[in-house]
């Protein structure tokens, strides 16, 4: 049995191509694995505050030295922590936003890559603290990425989710992509999200 944490971050609801492609998965999961259990957050509708100076002052300094002030600036870092930890496996939908993810996932990333709790600083530099973890992404994007074509050097959304979850050891990560959303003519838009549902499909199956 396995615990889930199904993150969406697009701003848009019924209009959202990475929300519905999440919500097809984690459907089609539940009915293959229904012993499985899911934790839902939804960033894009229900944003994490960026971090701020008494947050700073919290994360870097012992818990047995916070004053009530800094206790509290931690708190909701904490549990989201304490929430990240208790999953097996994530599933996140993630638009591209600006070739990288939304602020409202970058908020979230700040708040969850932890010194002491996620990650370690010793001698031998970073040492990821979260291991055994699995990873789906399924992003959506207005144009595509795919190596060959003219914007491919643009995608800094792959290296930068590989990037800081590899830094607190999560490397198992599988992406799926919807591209050619608002770009490309409607067959390619079309392809593109049967690809990605056939994409979903394999993954319910395999991952
Ligand atoms: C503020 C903003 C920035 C965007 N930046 C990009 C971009 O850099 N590259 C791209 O291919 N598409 C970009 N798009 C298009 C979205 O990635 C696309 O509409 C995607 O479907 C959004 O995800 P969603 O359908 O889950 O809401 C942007 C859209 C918005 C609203």
């Amino acid at each position: 049995m396995a615990h889930i944490l199904h993150i969406d971050s697009s701003p848009r609801a019924e209009r959202s191509h990475s929300r519905s492609l999440t919500h097809r998965f984690i459907t089609d999961w539940k009915n293959a694995h229904p012993q499985d259990t899911v934790t839902y957050r939804d960033l894009g509708h229900h944003p994490v505050p960026h971090v701020d100076e008494p947050w700073i002052a919290a994360a870097y300094s012992a818990p047995e030295t916070h004053t009530p002030e800094l206790q509290k600036a931690i708190s909701l870092s904490d549990a989201l922590v304490d929430e990240l930890l208790a999953a097996d496996r994530y599933v996140f939908g993630i638009p591209m936003y600006n070739f990288n993810v939304p602020s409202t996932f970058k908020a979230y990333i700040d708040q969850v890559v932890r010194v002491g709790r996620t990650f370690a600083m010793n001698d031998q530099g970073y040492q990821g603290l979260v291991h055994g973890k699995k990873m789906l992404v399924i992003s959506a994007s207005g144009g595509s990425y795919k190596p060959g074509t003219p914007a491919a050097g643009y995608d800094f959304q792959e290296p930068f989710l590989k990037a800081i979850f590899g830094l607190i050891g999560i490397t198992d990560i599988t992406f799926i992509r919807a591209d050619n959303i608002n770009m490309g003519t409607d067959e390619e838009r079309k392809q593109s999200l049967t690809e990605a549902s056939n994409a979903i499909s394999q993954a319910v199956a395999n991952w």
